[in-house]
């Protein structure tokens, strides 16, 4: 029996093996880390992470060949692969603070694996890391090897949050890169036969060490360049007419009041870092993506009255998307943030996401979301200007505008009328994420904006805030 090892039970770990333990039923498949909290709740009733389809497959397997464990070093040695899915921060200090990944998490799990390995290991690295990683964590493993042989892969995750069961069973490619030596390509045939089990073969893509981690990042920058927004023209008609060429395709030409995600942001600046030659032009995606957020901002404040504050305004959405309680890098936080200098106060409603976690996410500064202490369960003093509901209605009563950060479908099917007859007058909507018919809501009074779209002709005599 095949035993596999995951270190690390967050968004990619506790998915991913989940799948691997339902197509693999005669693979073991133990799941570690070291947040007690965490790896609880993984064998409760109430999993960490909402993900839809993800609660059924954990049932069918937990127990049977899927374990969550705090005893990582116990799983580590006896584990055949080890999958490494620890968090890898940007750095907030010392050399290329706010542009490299810190490898503190990575390392530390590459010299435990060293100290209790005692047999060969294949160590394959899932999390999103920087090119070269792989090199790096060879090096740490062969220098204290002690006579076991340590195989390192790259097998970059591609699932998406929102659908990464269907991404899992369902994959467009999976890619393994390994050592072009006899063991390297032995290693690459291990963790094949794995995703063989479900996944066609013509699917499963071999490359080197490097390619893989470079497509993955390659891969996650020309997504994010693609979103971007236009002004007076109408940008669902535009990416539909671009989108109609085969060669681009229409997915993720969707204008948005900016991408978030704990990948994007973070695979760019892991891209500036390699190559300074054309830093400037991936710095430029991400400039442009924080544009989008404070011009959204600006033009919430600049259309009612050029002023916020002391004003009711109800926030929909603050998850970076929908189906996923995951606020890492939402836009919201910069859009809430901004609403709250101009000194507005927000009533904030999304469907899976706390109280708790949304003050800790407006507490926080950039980059400090993915450093482990935030992980465990401080009370943040809570910005009193903030109030979060469980129920969108309220989140709107006596509102002087609503802003849609996140496009969960129910916003789709709210009763527009009754919270147009609840807010103060003039009643504003400022759709960051395109989901209301913004026709049949002027209808009823509203004065709509919605990202990438003509401007509703009251807006137009504003002046826009510089
Ligand atoms: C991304 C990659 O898609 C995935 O392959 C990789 O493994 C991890 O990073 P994820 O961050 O989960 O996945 O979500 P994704 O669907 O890519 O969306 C990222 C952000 O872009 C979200 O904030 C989303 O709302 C936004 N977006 C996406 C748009 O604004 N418009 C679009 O058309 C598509
Ligand atoms: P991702 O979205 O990449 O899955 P998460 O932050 O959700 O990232 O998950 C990373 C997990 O890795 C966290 O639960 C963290 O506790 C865990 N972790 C970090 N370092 C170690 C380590 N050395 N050993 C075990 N688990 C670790």
């Amino acid at each position: 029996m095949v035993k596999i090892c995951c270190i690390g039970a967050g968004y990619v770990g506790g998915p991913t093996m989940a799948v691997i333990a339902l197509k693999c039923p005669s693979v073991e498949v133990v799941v570690v880390d070291i947040s007690v909290p965490r790896i609880n709740a993984w064998n409760s009733d109430h999993l960490p992470i909402y993900e839809p389809g993800l609660d059924e497959v954990v049932q069918q397997c937990r127990g049977r060949n899927l374990f969550f464990s705090t005893n990582v070093e116990k799983h580590v040695s006896e584990a055949d692969i080890i999958f490494v899915s620890v968090n890898t921060p940007t750095k907030t200090r010392g050399l290329g603070a706010g542009k490299a990944a810190d490898l503190t998490y990575w390392e530390s799990a590459a010299r435990m694996i060293a100290d209790v390995a005692k047999s060969d290991k294949i160590v394959v690295e899932k999390s999103t890391v920087p090119v070269k990683t792989a090199e790096a964590i060879e090096k740490i493993l062969t220098h204290n090897s002690k006579g076991i042989n340590y195989q390192i892969l790259s097998n970059p995750e591609f699932l998406a949050e929102g659908t990464a069961i269907q991404d899992l069973l369902n994959p467009d490619r999976v890619l393994i890169g390994g050592r072009e030596t006899p063991d390297g390509q032995k290693a690459i045939k291990a963790l094949k036969d794995v995703y063989a089990q479900w996944v066609p073969e013509e699917r499963i893509i071999t490359t080197n060490l490097w390619s893989a981690e470079l497509s993955k990042l390659a891969a996650n920058a020309f997504l994010a360049q693609r979103i971007s927004s236009a002004t007076g023209a109408d940008v669902s008609e535009v990416s539909y007419a671009i989108g109609k060429d085969s060669r681009i395709g229409p997915k993720f030409l969707n204008a948005s009041v900016g991408f978030g995600g704990s990948c994007f942001q973070k695979d760019i600046l892991n891209l500036v870092y390699i190559c300074d030659e054309v830093a400037c032009y991936w710095k430029q995606v991400i400039k442009v993506n924080d544009y989008q957020k404070s011009r959204f901002v600006n033009r919430v404040v600049s259309s009612m009255f050029n002023t916020v504050s002391g004003k009711k305004i109800a926030i929909f959405g603050f998850a970076f998307k929908k189906d996923t309680g995951d606020t890492r890098e939402t836009p919201a936080i910069d859009v809430c943030k901004g609403l709250l200098g101009d000194k507005a106060s927000l009533s904030i409603y999304d469907p899976q996401v706390t109280e708790d976690q949304i003050q800790r996410d407006l507490s926080m500064g950039k980059f400090d979301w993915d450093h482990p202490i935030h992980l465990q369960p401080v009370s943040p003093t809570s910005i009193k200007q903030v109030s979060v509901v469980w129920d969108p209605y309220q989140a709107a009563r006596d509102a002087h505008g609503l802003c849609i950060l996140t496009e969960w479908d129910e916003f789709k099917r709210l009763d527009y009328e009754k919270i147009y007859e609840s807010m103060r007058k003039p009643a504003f909507v400022f759709d960051g994420r395109n989901v209301v018919d913004a026709e049949k809501l002027r209808e009823l009074g509203f004065i709509v904006y919605s990202i990438g779209k003509p401007l509703d002709p009251w807006l137009k005599d504003m002046p826009a805030l510089a």
